[in-house]
């Protein structure tokens, strides 16, 4: 049986394939609001991530490492069958554009549906990190960008390694 938690306690869900500044800001942002803030990586390795579960794991691990209330883990099924075992009822999630509601819409009315007693709540991210996205970062790693001011130096570490090794 699981035991029991106590205070509020929140799941940010997300592919993180990496962490972004843009994630990391959101965090900053939650974290003093909720006595736990589980950030949790969907394992799902059908969406073919650049990094495995276990590597993004791990630099959130490393880049989060300062927050004393903030926990890493990995799941995979319901996202709301997670967040029940976990005893949050808050579900966390970005939005940066207006073009990220429709689809958080969907899966927070859709999450509400199947957990009524769960709660979806939207952060904004600092301005500055409005266009940051994890697919736009590997895209302009990949093709010699920088992109230094949009991920923690371990993470840009990581990418170049993993991208642009050999050219
Ligand atoms: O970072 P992402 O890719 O936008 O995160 C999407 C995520 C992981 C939050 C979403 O795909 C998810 O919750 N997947 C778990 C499976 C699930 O519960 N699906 C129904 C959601 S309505």
């Amino acid at each position: 049986m699981a035991q029991a938690v106590s205070g509020l306690v929140a799941v940010y869900p997300g592919t993180f394939d990496p962490v972004t500044n843009g994630h990391l800001d959101l965090v900053q942002r939650c974290a003093p609001l909720v006595d736990r803030l589980v950030v949790s990586v969907l394992a799902n390795e059908t969406k073919s991530p650049l990094f495995s579960t276990e590597e993004r794991v791990g630099m959130l691990q490393e880049v989060l490492r300062e927050f004393p209330n903030v926990e890493i883990d990995f799941f995979d099924g319901l996202l709301i069958d997670y967040a029940r075992r976990k005893q949050a009822r808050l579900i966390l999630r970005g939005i940066r554009a207006i073009s990220d509601y429709e689809y958080e819409l969907q899966m927070a009315l859709m999450n509400r549906e199947l957990a009524p007693d769960a709660e979806t709540i939207f952060m904004l991210p600092a301005v500055e990190y409005t266009f940051v996205s994890s697919r736009l970062v590997k895209e302009v790693c990949r093709l010699g960008g920088d992109v230094s001011n949009l991920v923690p130096p371990i993470v840009l570490a990581k990418l170049r390694e993993r991208l642009q090794a050999g050219s």
